[in-house]
């Protein structure tokens, strides 16, 4: 039996978690440092990707909106050819799991840990007028994400990086108290473009709440794409050089061509040097927009696909609630709730 039960855990698959919020346009930031990746590891890995709609009500939405921007996000998911009857694809409110745990992992994290977080610092400069109790115990319920599948893996962008190594700690913490509970997770940053930037400020990471012109949309049209590279900021020399001090914008510009194409810094770089930025940039915009065009394509189809959006969201939902049920369990009786005896 217990032979058995090891061939069995040695045969399982590592598990995956990764999450996006639903809050808006995805940009070629999301892409590069999470969603293409998610495809990427979807054959090696058991995964969970979840439209992590509880966190966006950190910041206050318009509920319309909010309930479109969750079927959009479903169906880039599914653009980007993730496959929903191998994965997980689900929306994390409809797992009641998540809010459970993150209340008992509220309860373990300190406020100091949380009063250091950056993307809460940032987040109440950006929303001074709503500086509520979710977003500053956000990072406890993204542990709960985490931990609450029993997650190895956790792919996703360097600005997640601090919020996943409270996840971590978090897991030690409770493995200490109570004894092997969690499974402490690893992060899955990717070695270039973990931290695309702005096109027009170097110095700041791309994200989609900033001017449009700043970054690309996922959805961008080719056109817009490229006239949005073409005039992305760069220095006034002529050199292609991956030197992120002295040249961050045409750096940029060579992480997002190497994590699309594969190809190194020093190839790219000997193949366009001295050509002038201008070729450079346009054969940028030729990577992008052939690698986003057919998602664009698939999008488009499944967006206005209601039903089939309908039985990925209901069928993914039952099996997410099911295999959370595992670890609610066990933390509950290790924590001292009793169970129902019903
Ligand atoms: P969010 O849109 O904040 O939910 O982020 C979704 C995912 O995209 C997370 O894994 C982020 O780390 C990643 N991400 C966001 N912006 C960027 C960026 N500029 N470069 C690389 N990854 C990013
Ligand atoms: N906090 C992440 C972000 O802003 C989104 C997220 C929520 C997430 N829960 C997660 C990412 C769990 C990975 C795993 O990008």
């Amino acid at each position: 039996m217990e032979q058995n039960q090891q061939e069995i855990k040695a045969e399982r698959k590592k598990r995956l978690f990764s999450g996006i919020q639903p809050t808006g346009t995805l940009t070629l930031g999301n892409y590069i440092g999470a969603l293409r990746n998610f495809k990427i590891l979807e054959d090696e890995y058991d995964c969970l990707f979840s439209v992590v709609d509880m966190h966006a009500l950190t910041v206050r939405q318009n509920p319309t909106e909010l309930r479109q921007n969750c079927l959009k996000l479903l169906s880039l998911y599914l653009a980007v050819g993730l496959d929903p009857e191998k994965s997980l694809i689900y929306f994390q409110s409809h797992v009641s799991g998540h809010a459970e745990l993150g209340w008992i992992l509220d309860c373990f994290t300190y406020m100091g840990e949380l009063q250091r977080m950056t993307q809460f610092k940032d987040k109440s400069a950006k929303h001074a007028d709503n500086i509520n109790a979710g977003l500053f115990t956000y990072p406890s319920l993204m542990a709960a994400d985490i931990l609450l599948y029993q997650t190895d893996v956790v792919p996703v962008g360097e600005d997640q990086k601090q919020h996943l190594e409270l996840a971590r700690n978090l897991a030690q913490r409770f493995n200490n108290a109570y004894g092997d509970t969690f499974v402490v997770p690893e992060g899955y940053i990717p070695k270039v473009g973990a931290r695309i930037r702005s096109l027009q400020d170097p110095e700041r990471k791309m994200s989609k709440s900033d001017p449009e012109d700043t970054y690309i949309a996922i959805l961008d049209e080719p056109n817009v794409i490229r006239k949005k590279l073409r005039r992305a900021q760069t220095d006034s020399g002529n050199s292609i050089v991956y030197d992120t001090e002295n040249k961050p914008g045409i750096s940029n510009l060579m992480s997002i061509l190497s994590a699309i194409t594969g190809e190194s810094m020093d190839a790219i770089g000997a193949q366009y040097d001295g050509k002038g930025y201008g070729v450079f940039k346009d054969a940028v915009a030729d990577a992008v927009i052939a690698e986003l065009e057919p998602i664009q394509k698939r999008y488009k189809e499944i967006v206005s696909d209601k039903a089939y959006l309908n039985q990925v969201m209901t069928t993914n939902a039952e099996r997410a609630r099911a295999l959370s049920q595992k670890t609610l369990l066990k933390v509950r009786r290790k924590v001292g709730l009793a169970a129902l005896k019903l």
